[in-house]
């Protein structure tokens, strides 16, 4: 299976030299050497780019998700223009909870909006659980992708149980998550009923982007740095645990981030990740310390700063590359998403800067 080119290659222990799963990018998520820092944005295809907001002029944002010949171009655009070392696939983390027959639409300016927000053990039951056929769409895209990419690995993504309860019971985006932590901490089995079944709709959508070629998948907790860590720990790592560890026998390395999570780091490694993403508040060198050496670590430009004057971001990027040689692997990437009004410039800039300062003769043992 060596020779294979639809990247289930990355399954193999000896993937085919040079392919999608042998890329400075998986093999940084592997914490094997590589011959440069792999670089890739979060929120890498979305609206810091022109081409991307001409693309979707007149297409709602959960419709284009649907669209296999516009998910593929999205997910391109980024890597055609930046040279990343990985594509992201152009979805929302809602995708797989409408598939699963949540009524809600994203929002422009203001994110996912749930119709009727969860509240009831019947509103969970409600959820029902999701197979390909569900997601047949992003099947589809991811295929055409892995072809379309060649050597370049794609990575697919999900939201975390924590983040994507949050959404459903809050019925928007929230600040404090105050109607989730009450559910949490009120009615404990409704929420864990809530979450465990958030966790089996994540755990099939993103076997569907595994089987589809996918090289590697995040999981996406953004908002679960809202939570101390003995209730992450209580509330959040079983549910995040089932997702991660039950991935494990696919090989695919995994990636699990939030943001403000400086206190959970160690926790979320131990969900089952390959590699942890750190947001900008905690340097590489202290999260490796506190992630451990069995993981690589992926991050953390504050995306803010790439709007400051090209000295100071060359400093901070400078900066970061050396806190990342504490890691094992090191996979740059900012803190959290590209702002919409990041100079795309910048972006290639920094992609170029990471590679070349980071450029080592490598052995490829
Ligand atoms: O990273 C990538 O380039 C892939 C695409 C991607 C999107 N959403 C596209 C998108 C990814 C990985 C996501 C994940 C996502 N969606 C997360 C986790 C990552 C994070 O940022 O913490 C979350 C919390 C969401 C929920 C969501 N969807 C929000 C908060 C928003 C922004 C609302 C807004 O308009 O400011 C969305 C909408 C969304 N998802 C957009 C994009 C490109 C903007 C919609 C548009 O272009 O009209």
């Amino acid at each position: 299976m060596t020779t294979d080119t639809t990247g289930t290659a990355a399954r193999d222990d000896e993937p085919r030299p040079g392919g999608p799963a042998d890329s400075p990018f998986v093999r940084a998520c592997r914490r094997r050497p590589v011959p440069h820092t792999p670089v890739w944005f979060m929120r890498q295809a979305g609206r810091s780019l022109p081409e991307y907001r001409e693309i979707r002029a007149n297409v709602a944002m959960l419709e284009s998700c649907r669209r296999p010949d516009l998910v593929t171009e999205i997910t391109l655009q980024p890597v055609r223009r930046h040279g990343v070392d990985a594509a992201i696939l152009f979805s929302d983390i809602v995708v797989p909870v409408a598939a699963a027959g949540v009524d809600l639409d994203i929002v422009p300016g203001t994110g996912p909006v749930v119709a009727e927000p969860v509240r009831t053990a019947a509103d969970v039951e409600r959820i029902r659980p999701i197979g390909r056929d569900d997601v047949d769409y992003v099947d589809e895209a991811v295929r055409l992708l892995v072809k379309e990419l060649g050597d370049t690995p794609l990575i697919g993504f999900a939201g975390a149980p924590f983040t994507l309860a949050s959404y459903l019971v809050e019925g928007g985006p929230s600040r404090t998550h105050a109607k989730t932590k009450a559910l949490m901490y009120g009615e404990p089995e409704l929420w864990h009923a809530l979450a465990g079944r958030l966790a089996e709709v994540t755990l099939a959508f993103l076997r569907v982007q595994i089987e589809a070629g996918v090289s590697a998948v995040q999981l996406f907790d953004s908002w679960a740095g809202a939570l101390s860590e003995a209730d992450y720990r209580r509330f959040v790592l079983p549910h995040s645990t089932k997702v991660l560890s039950g991935l494990a026998d696919t090989g695919v390395p995994r990636i699990h981030f939030g943001v403000g999570t400086a206190e959970l780091l160690g926790a979320m490694g131990e969900a089952g990740a390959d590699v942890v993403g750190v947001d900008w508040r905690t340097p590489l060198d202290v999260a490796t310390r506190r992630i451990g050496p069995e993981r690589a670590v992926q991050g953390n430009l504050d995306p803010t700063l790439l709007m400051a004057p090209w000295p100071v971001v060359e400093t901070e990027v400078r900066r970061i590359l050396e806190q990342g040689r504490a890691a094992p692997g090191h996979v740059f990437n900012l803190g959290h998403g590209v702002l919409p009004e990041t100079d795309p410039e910048v972006l290639t800039r920094v992609v170029a800067l990471v590679h070349e300062l980071s450029v080592r003769p490598v052995d490829q043992g």
